[in-house]
């Protein structure tokens, strides 16, 4: 056989986040084609990491009172537990934020700059004046320039769909600290993508080779508008500081920007894998490499795939992807996931809940096509599935079978002539079935019509058992025999069946392995001068006795699941009742007596949470109120505190404090006051301190 090399990548994970079963569908994909390729035979490398850098992971390490890395290091446990549990077998999983990755970055950045295909320019850019930075579309909000929906994201509208740049928003303000941007100009770095050298590259990349899915060569041809047309723009590759990735070799304070670094991510990850295992990383990387290059991708970052990172490989002296593999969006019950409906299910959530990961691998290789077109999880339908295919069909041909094997014949099957008739009887009846079609579909990634074919030989299989009905034999003295045979017929079927399963239901299928005492399954070529019943197990073959391979799905669980994510919702989620505040009152005794006794439900009335102090300012004309900005999470609050004769507002900027959430708003002179800041008073009126929870709290947390 002719044996591939072949390296495959799925996306990065980005390491502010947590796996979810949209993402699933991606490593749940890539897994089953890299199984495949394996059980064929071929080298297969599959290497990803997380995505480490950019400003969302500075901000949430910041929020939580850590470095970056700790962040990236706690949520890449998290990352691998989770792929772990769906049998997502990596040969290795990485960080961007490595040494790999970071010598990479700098010398492909070295060599584009030495060709002259990066640019230096000064752009304006929205700049938070409290928090000195600038901000990324994402983190500016304010109202939207077509529909005036407030609370808009910088870069478009849920409400009405516009597309537009943050400078647009009216009433613009930073999530980061809910000060007003102000427009600055800093110099940043392009990679020049509008240049000849990348246009002509891919233009010539796209039209030779199918290297992109034909939707995906149409959205390129769209981007890359037509013959003499430039459409394409320069790319900014660069971000100022403070910024979490790395620093641009000669450029203080500019950093290369995350989706620099992200595909490089995958060179990095392997580059690893090749020194543990002593692989030669450049016969997979160099220009006319003949090894094979595979990244699967959601259609979302086609972009970053199909143009940026192959023009930047090509100029940089690299090899470029042989294929890029796209696929669509994740729907439930035909709906984007969504918190509020619990469909936003996390993977250590569907984990927990005790489901089957291979139910879902299961289901998710019915539904993927090799297309870019969205799948649906529609959760009736995935029990339904299940239960009757998987379970009734599949998994039921071993368990109608194996008990007779076990107790009338001592766990052997059939031997001597009966063998031969067994083979004969198989031969016949699948004279005209291919499973050169299944091995076609997975390499085409369409799995649901390897698994089309594949249940028409199981539904072959069950209704030969059917006709054959050995429980029937079981009860007649004279048909021990037929009843050896049957069943030996059924036994081997199943093993047959199960080696084009395994990509799909790889640990069910060891317990299968172990059950039918065999080696581990390989891909089962068959020549043409080879029949079906060459790759059966060998006459008078002992199996074990049957143990339960996979359970049913309860509808139960299902509505646990949806249950156990609305319940994940942080309690900020939900909108809060608009407190109140006053003036925090400082006490002139030198002892207060202690309250008089309450109960804990007393106490429970009393809706306390964090807050983040957005922005704090000097009220004009007040005495002793400094008008604080309050992040509660999900909302903002506007509170006037008492607090004027002892923190000075710029101090207060960013601090995390308690909030009396669910008093009633009180009308001040100054404005509505939505809470009451909790500090602790002393006998003096500078002797105020404000409360501030340990690190790692987050706003909107309830204290109990
Ligand atoms: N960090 C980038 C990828 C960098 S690759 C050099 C990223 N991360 S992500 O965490 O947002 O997504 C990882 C992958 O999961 C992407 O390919 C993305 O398309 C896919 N999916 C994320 N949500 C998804 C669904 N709801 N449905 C299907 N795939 C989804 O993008
Ligand atoms: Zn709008």
């Amino acid at each position: 056989m002719n044996k591939r090399r072949i390296l495959v990548t799925s996306a990065l994970p980005y390491a502010n986040g947590s796996i979810h079963l949209g993402h699933l569908v991606e490593y749940i994909q890539t897994d089953i084609w890299v199984r495949f390729q394996k059980m064929r035979g071929h080298t297969v490398y599959y290497v990803c990491a997380d995505d480490t850098h950019g400003t969302p992971v500075m901000l949430r390490a910041e929020k939580e009172g850590i470095t970056p890395e700790a962040l990236i290091a706690r949520v890449q446990k998290e990352h691998l537990s989770d792929f772990n549990g769906f049998h997502i077998r990596f040969d290795h999983y990485h960080s961007t934020h490595s040494p790999e990755t970071r010598s990479f970055s700098e010398a492909i950045y070295h060599k584009l700059k030495q060709i002259d295909l990066i640019s230096i320019r000064a752009i304006e850019q929205l700049y938070d004046p409290v928090k000195n930075m600038f901000l990324p579309d994402r983190f500016v909000k304010g109202e939207c320039p077509k529909c005036n929906a407030k609370d808009q994201y910088g870069d478009s509208c849920e409400a009405c769909g516009a597309a537009y740049a943050p400078t647009e928003l009216k009433n613009p303000y930073s999530a980061v600290s809910g000060a007003k941007p102000i427009q600055k100009s800093s110099e940043h770095y392009f990679f020049k993508l509008s240049d000849p050298r990348c246009v002509d590259f891919l233009r010539r990349w796209t039209r030779e080779s199918d290297h992109l899915q034909p939707e995906a060569a149409n959205k390129m041809l769209e981007w890359l508008g037509n013959i003499g047309e430039n459409k394409l723009s320069d790319w900014d590759i660069s971000r100022d500081a403070p910024y979490f990735g790395f620093e641009i070799p000669e450029a203080p304070g500019k950093y290369f920007y995350v989706w620099l670094d992200a595909p490089i991510g995958y060179m990095g990850s392997f580059k690893y894998l090749c020194e543990q295992k002593q692989i030669n990383f450049d016969e997979f990387w160099q220009k006319d490499s003949r090894t094979e290059l595979y990244h699967f991708i959601g259609k979302d970052i086609l972009y970053f795939h199909a143009l940026f990172w192959p023009a930047m490989l090509e100029n940089s002296g690299y090899r470029t992807p042989t294929k890029i593999f796209a696929h669509g969006f994740l729907t439930i019950n035909g709906e984007k996931m969504s918190k509020s409906r619990g469909t936003f299910i996390t993977a250590e959530s569907y984990l927990k809940q005790d489901l089957n990961p291979e139910w879902l691998r299961y289901y998710y290789a019915a539904k993927l096509n090799g297309t870019m077109e969205d799948i649906d999880l529609n959760l009736e339908d995935f029990i339904a599935r299940v239960n009757s295919d998987l379970i009734g069909k599949f998994i039921n041909i071993a368990s109608r079978c194996a008990g007779f094997i076990t107790k009338r014949f001592d766990g052997k099957l059939v031997g001597g002539t009966q063998y031969q008739q067994l083979r004969t009887i198989i031969d016949e009846h699948f004279a005209t079935w291919r499973p050169a079609q299944i091995e076609h579909a997975f390499e085409e990634r369409d799995y649901a019509a390897a698994i089309r074919q594949i249940m028409k030989f199981v539904d072959a299989a069950n209704e030969m058992i059917h006709q054959l009905a050995p429980w029937e034999m079981a009860k007649k003295p004279d048909q021990d025999d037929a009843l050896h045979r049957a069943c030996s017929l059924g036994i081997q079927l199943f093993y047959l069946l199960s080696h084009y399963m395994k990509p799909i239901i790889p640990s069910t299928v060891e317990k299968i392995e172990s059950f039918l005492n065999c080696k581990p399954l390989t891909w089962p070529t068959l020549s043409a001068e080879r029949s079906v019943s060459a790759l059966l197990l060998p006459e008078g073959h002992m199996i074990n006795p049957y143990q339960h391979l996979m359970i049913r799905i309860d509808a139960k669980q299902i509505d646990a699941l949806i249950a156990a994510n609305k319940q994940s919702l942080s309690v900020g989620d939900k909108p809060g009742n608009i407190g109140q505040s006053e003036q925090t009152k400082k006490t002139s005794q030198a002892f207060v007596p202690i309250a008089e006794t309450i109960s804990i439900d007393d106490f429970s009335k009393i809706d306390l949470r964090v807050a983040r102090i957005a922005d704090a300012e000097h009220v004009p004309g007040a005495e002793k109120l400094l008008k604080l900005t309050l992040d509660l999470g999900h909302e903002q609050r506007t509170v006037f505190a008492g607090i004027k004769s002892a923190y000075d507002p710029q101090h207060l900027k960013g601090r995390l404090t308690v909030v009396v959430a669910n008093l009633a708003p009180r009308q001040m002179k100054f404005g509505l006051s939505e809470g009451m800041v909790l500090a602790a008073g002393g006998n003096h009126p500078g002797e105020l301190f404000i409360l501030s929870p340990d690190s790692g709290a987050q706003p909107g947390m309830r204290i109990k």
